[in-house]
């Protein structure tokens, strides 16, 4: 079989999910499992955005507009850009793939930091193999080093990864530091600013959307997506905004028909109002605080977080802790596969979803410290 394989292949670690709640359900005959494993919102999406998704339902017979002609229309009115600086994506993930497969030349390579998202990785891997792939260490405070990347940015360097805030640290760059490592970058590397927690963002006044920057710089790539803030993980909607001809170039990879109907009409609905994003990003402000101190509370190093999430360093042995968690209904996700394998990521759920796991984590935690 290993002879019929393109060998990049066989060198990308498959994507490790959290695990579904149906699964730990079944394998530990539990009827309670609570879910803080992949950075979701945990309240169901409001009634405008059910009502689109239903209306929807009597055309499935048909493709979706592969164009996204509605939906590209809002999102470039939402942001303030043209349409044609907008491209679709079945999530965030298939536009890194495309921006991978448009940019990276043979020889060429993405750099990033350690610690971050692990699908550049893969997506880099499959595409070019490993030697393609070359990661900045961060600096102690787990931020992005931009001068670290700065300094990697060799001929080679093609596509550089700026993931803020980032996954999983939750850690955000200052304003004034994006702006001027964009400014330093020679103008025939793409710079990609995954922007996927940004609505999280405590301060956005020091935050640099890449809107600016799409419109003077060609290079520029931004990325957003409808899985966190708006609740439409389970659909995959996810878009980037560059400079036309960027953008131009990525539609010529991008899969017809990639984002079904249903998606296309839940992310135009949800960008009607931003009444379910406030609501969302106040109880998540609420909730983070809560279940920060709580943690802190059992003596556990944690990070402070831009995000729906909590990175936190548990001082004991991370398979054993996740086991014993996922016997109990708790999953959330050991950071091995993201580079950190003594911290594990909780993200921040209902206020009895976090109460749940911290009252399964503070007598396993006693029992394991013993
Ligand atoms: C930093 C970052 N980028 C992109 C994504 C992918 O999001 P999606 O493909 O759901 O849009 C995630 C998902 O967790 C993420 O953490």
């Amino acid at each position: 079989m290993e002879a019929l394989v393109n060998p990049h292949v066989l060198d990308v670690s498959p994507y490790k999910p959290g695990r579904p709640v149906e699964e730990i359900q079944r394998e530990y005959g539990l009827k309670r499992v609570v879910k803080l494993a992949s950075n979701e919102n945990m309240l169901p999406i409001p009634a405008h955005v059910r009502r689109a998704i239903r209306l929807e339902l009597a055309q499935l017979q048909y493709y979706p507009d592969s164009d996204n002609y509605a939906l590209r229309r809002r999102i470039a009115e939402y942001n303030g850009v043209g349409m044609e600086n907008v491209i679709v994506g079945a999530g965030s993930v298939e536009l890194i793939q495309m921006l991978i497969r448009t940019f990276l030349k043979p020889g060429q390579t993405v750099l990033t930091s350690e610690k971050t998202f692990s699908l550049y990785k893969s997506a880099t891997i499959e595409h070019a193999g490993r030697a393609a792939f070359v990661e900045a260490p961060m600096d102690a405070g787990l931020r992005f080093d931009l001068e670290a990347i700065a300094a990697r940015i060799d001929d080679a360097a093609k596509i550089v990864f700026l993931t803020n805030p980032n996954n999983p640290t939750g850690t955000l760059l200052p304003g004034a530091a994006v702006r001027s490592f964009i400014a330093r970058v020679p103008a025939d590397r793409i710079v990609v600013l995954d922007n996927a927690y940004q609505e999280y963002v405590d301060d956005p006044r020091d935050y640099v959307t890449g809107l600016d920057e799409i419109r003077s710089r060609r290079n520029v790539v931004v990325l957003r997506t409808f899985s966190k803030v708006y609740g439409l993980a389970g659909l995959r909607v996810g878009y980037a905004m560059a400079h036309p001809d960027t953008i131009a170039l990525l539609g010529r990879v991008k899969p017809p028909f990639n984002v079904t109907r249903v998606g296309q009409a839940a992310a135009l609905a949800s960008l009607e109002n931003d009444r379910f994003k406030k609501r969302t990003v106040r109880l998540n402000r609420r909730n983070k605080a809560r279940l920060l101190a709580q943690l802190q509370g059992l003596g556990l190093r944690v990070i402070p977080s831009q995000t729906n999430f909590l990175l936190f360093f548990p001082g004991v042995d991370v398979a054993e802790l996740n086991q014993r968690l996922l016997q109990q209904g708790v999953i959330i996700r050991p950071m091995a596969g993201f580079g950190i394998p003594d911290a594990m990521r909780v993200s921040v759920g209902l206020e009895e979803e976090n109460d749940f796991f911290i009252a399964k984590l503070g007598p396993i935690l006693g029992e394991m410290r013993r």
